[in-house]
C-alpha cells in the first residue's frame, strides 16, 4: 500500500473534516471553510481501505464527508464516534454500507444526499432501457471493428417499446421518476411493486391518461402488482430501483428470471447484490432475445464470469448521479450536512426532491439546516420550521 496523499484546505480552521476522495465542484468547500473547518482531503482513485480509514480520523476528528465503496460498520463507526465526530455524512443518496442502527445507538448522526440525483439516475436507467433494447452497445461494437457493409434489412433487430408495459421493482423517489419518464415518453403501461402505495404516482399516470384520452388518444393505465411475479410475467421491461436491505438481495434471481419474458429487458441502476448476478449470466445465455442493462454490479467492481462476453448486456460503470450538476450538487449536500451539524443547526424539513434541495444548491446564503439526516428523527434532532406561507423560517 503506497502511502496516501492529502490536500488541506484551510488548515486553520477549528473543526477537522476527513473527506475520503476528491469530489467535484467548490460550492461544498466554500460551506465548510465558511463553517470555519479544516478539510482534509485524500488524494487519488483507490478506495480508502480499513486501516486508512481509521488512521485518517483517528482523534481528534469531528466529521467525516465519505462514500459507498467504504464500508461503516458497527467497528469503524465507534471508532469514528470514539474520535469525537459529530456526523458521518455519506457522499451518496444510498447507504447501504452504513450500519444505520449502530450509527444511531452511538448517537450519530448520518447524513445523504436526496433529490439531487433522482432525474439523473432515473435518465441514466431510461438510457440503458434503450441501450439493451435497442442494441446500442453492439452495434457500436460492429462500426468499432469495422463490420458494417452498409444497411440490412435484418441487423440488430431490437424491441419497440412503446405502447409496451413497463415494470418498476420498488417506486420510491428514483423508481417512479423512471416511471413517469417511461410513461410520457413512450406510452407504456405502467406497473410497479413496492410495500407502499404510491398513490402520487398513480395520481400523474392517471392525469397523463386523461390527457390523451382528451387528445384522442387510447389511455395509459398503472396500476400496484400484488406480487413480484404478477409483474414479472406481465412487462416488457424490468427495471429495479429497491433499496438493498438484508431482505432485498437477490430480489432477483433464477426463477425471478425464469418468470420473465422471453424478450424482455432487465436494468438495474439501483445496487448490484439486487440481482443475482451468475443467475443472469445463465440467463441471456440460455436465452439470447433477453437483455439486460447494468449500471451496478454485485461486487463491484469485478465482474461475475461470463457477464463481459454477453453481447445482450449492456454494462456501464456505476454512472447513475455522474453528471457534473449531480456530482457537484451531491458534493454540496454533504458538506452542507456536516457543516450543520457542527454548527448546531437543524434539520431542513424535507430533501424529497430537487426543488426541496435547490436553495442549498444556488442560494447565495445557502439554509441554516443539514439538508438530509437520515437517522435525524431516531436521535430527536430538530427540524426546521416550515412557517405557514410554506416558505422556511430560518430564524
Ligand atoms: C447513490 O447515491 O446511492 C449512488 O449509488 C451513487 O450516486
Amino acid at each position: 500500500m503506497t502511502a496516501r496523499e492529502w490536500v488541506i484546505v484551510n488548515p486553520g480552521g477549528s473543526h477537522r473534516v476527513v473527506v475520503t476522495g476528491e469530489l467535484p465542484g467548490e460550492r461544498w468547500l466554500q460551506l465548510l471553510t465558511a463553517a470555519d473547518c479544516r478539510v482534509e482531503i485524500a488524494q487519488g482513485h483507490e478506495v480508502l481501505v480499513a486501516a486508512e480509514l481509521r488512521a485518517a480520523f483517528a482523534n481528534p476528528c469531528d466529521a467525516v464527508i465519505g462514500q459507498i465503496t467504504e464500508s461503516w460498520s458497527e467497528e469503524m463507526l465507534g471508532a469514528l464516534a470514539a474520535a469525537g465526530a459529530l456526523i458521518y455524512s455519506q457522499y451518496a443518496v444510498g447507504y447501504d454500507n452504513v450500519d444505520l442502527a449502530a450509527a444511531t445507538r452511538l448517537g450519530l448522526p448520518v447524513g445523504n444526499t436526496p433529490g439531487v440525483l433522482t432525474e439523473t439516475t432515473a435518465q441514466l436507467a431510461v438510457a440503458l432501457t434503450f441501450a439493451a433494447a435497442r442494441r446500442i452497445a453492439e452495434g457500436d461494437r460492429l462500426m468499432r471493428a469495422g463490420a458494417y457493409r452498409g444497411w440490412l434489412p435484418t441487423m440488430l433487430l431490437g424491441s419497440l417499446l412503446f405502447r409496451g408495459t413497463l415494470g418498476i421493482v420498488g417506486a420510491g423517489r428514483i423508481g417512479a421518476a423512471y416511471g413517469r419518464m417511461m410513461v410520457e415518453g413512450h406510452k407504456m403501461d405502467l406497473v410497479y411493486h413496492d410495500v407502499r402505495e404510491n398513490e402520487e404516482l398513480e395520481r400523474y399516470v392517471a392525469d397523463y391518461a386523461a390527457f390523451l384520452v382528451a387528445r384522442g388518444e387510447r389511455p395509459v393505465t398503472c396500476r400496484r402488482a400484488a406480487t413480484l411475479p404478477e409483474l414479472l410475467g406481465a412487462c416488457d421491461v424490468v427495471s429495479i430501483h429497491a433499496a438493498l436491505t438484508a431482505e432485498t438481495q437477490h430480489l432477483i434471481g433464477a426463477p425471478e428470471l425464469a418468470a420473465m419474458k422471453e424478450e424482455a429487458v432487465l436494468v438495474n441502476s439501483s445496487r448490484g447484490p439486487l440481482l443475482d448476478e451468475a443467475a443472469l449470466v445463465a440467463h441471456c445465455r440460455a436465452h439470447p432475445c433477453f437483455r439486460a442493462g447494468l449500471d451496478v454490479l454485485e461486487r463491484e467492481p469485478a465482474m461475475a464470469p461470463g457477464l463481459a462476453e454477453l453481447d445482450n448486456v449492456v454494462l456501464v460503470p456505476h454512472l447513475g448521479s455522474a453528471t457534473t450538476f449531480t456530482r457537484e450538487g451531491m458534493a454540496t449536500l454533504a458538506a452542507a450536512n456536516a457543516a450543520a451539524i457542527l454548527q448546531s443547526w437543524p434539520v431542513w424539513p424535507a430533501a424529497r426532491s430537487l426543488e426541496d434541495v435547490r436553495p442549498f444548491l444556488e442560494d447565495e446564503a445557502p439554509p441554516r439546516a443539514a439538508p438530509s439526516i437520515v437517522n435525524a428523527d431516531a436521535l430527536g434532532l430538530p427540524r426546521l420550521a416550515a412557517s405557514p406561507q410554506g416558505k422556511e423560517d430560518q430564524q
